[in-house]
């Protein structure tokens, strides 16, 4: 077993309301006394402040989805890492395979995003997966690789002391199909490989979480494998009892 703490992160994606997250949030900390991993929640940028402010007393961290790679300037509509800091984000997600497929984000935005995430002092969790069409095409591994390799080539092996990896097959994501606990492992391993061949004790140290379809049924066997270190949840994390039960599993 390793000794990495396990993180369980909620990607609210464009869901919640201030009434809808005010409760949520309740019924997240009620249940927090059995949760033994850490936990984190991203909500869409407008919240931010509500959530900094309900989060305050507890210790439920706060990320956003994503960030500009650009500082402050004329990039209207964009959000920069400093804001991002300055509404009390610890982490930011990075390079969202929605992000990538829907609004266009290449490999080497996104590795601008990461370093621009660690410029402000925030932690990236950087995602990667494959899609449907990749993996019967058996490119998982030349997918995965590409793109942390883009990350590795602008930001180093070091860079990983301060970072987390989500692999989230583009497949299993709100799909309800999850990738099975050994299909999850071999990519999880194949990624801390990489790493590894680089600097091992950067390997050995960085959390992958595990993201797609993540539910209180699925949980447990996914978090149970040797590389997966917790997870990144979508769907469920909108639910407080799902949600709570996923942490659990991860304890
Ligand atoms: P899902 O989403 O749990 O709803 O599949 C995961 C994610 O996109 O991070």
């Amino acid at each position: 077993m390793s000794t990495r703490r396990k993180l369980v992160a909620g990607n609210w994606k464009m869901n919640g309301s201030l009434v809808a997250n005010e409760a949520l949030v309740a019924g997240l900390v009620a249940g927090l006394g059995e949760v033994a991993c850490d936990v984190m929640v991203c909500p869409p940028f407008p919240y931010l402040a509500q959530l900094r402010s309900l989060l305050a007393a507890t210790p439920i961290g706060l990320g956003a989805q994503t960030l500009s790679e650009h500082p402050v300037g004329a990039f209207t509509g964009e959000v920069e890492a400093g804001m991002l800091r300055e509404l009390g984000c610890r982490y930011v997600l990075v390079g969202h395979s929605e992000r990538r497929s829907l609004f266009g984000e290449t490999d080497a935005a996104v590795a601008a995003k990461f370093v621009a995430a660690q410029g402000a002092g925030l932690v990236p969790v950087l995602c990667v997966g494959e899609t449907l069409a990749e993996r019967e095409a058996g490119l998982t591994e030349q997918v995965v690789s590409r793109q942390l390799q883009a990350v590795l080539d602008l930001a180093g092996f070091a860079a990983f002391t301060s970072a987390l990896v989500a692999y989230e097959p583009v497949w299993a994501i709100g799909t309800g199909r999850t990738a099975s606990p050994q299909q999850a492992q071999a990519v999880h391993a194949h990624i801390r490989g990489l790493l590894a061949a680089g600097n091992e004790a950067v390997a050995a140290g960085v959390s992958i979480l595990y993201g797609g379809s993540v539910k209180p049924q699925n949980a447990l066997e996914l978090f149970g494998q040797e590389d997966i270190d917790g997870g990144l949840i979508g769907g469920a994390s909108l639910v407080a009892d799902d949600f709570l039960a996923i942490c659990r599993a991860a304890n």
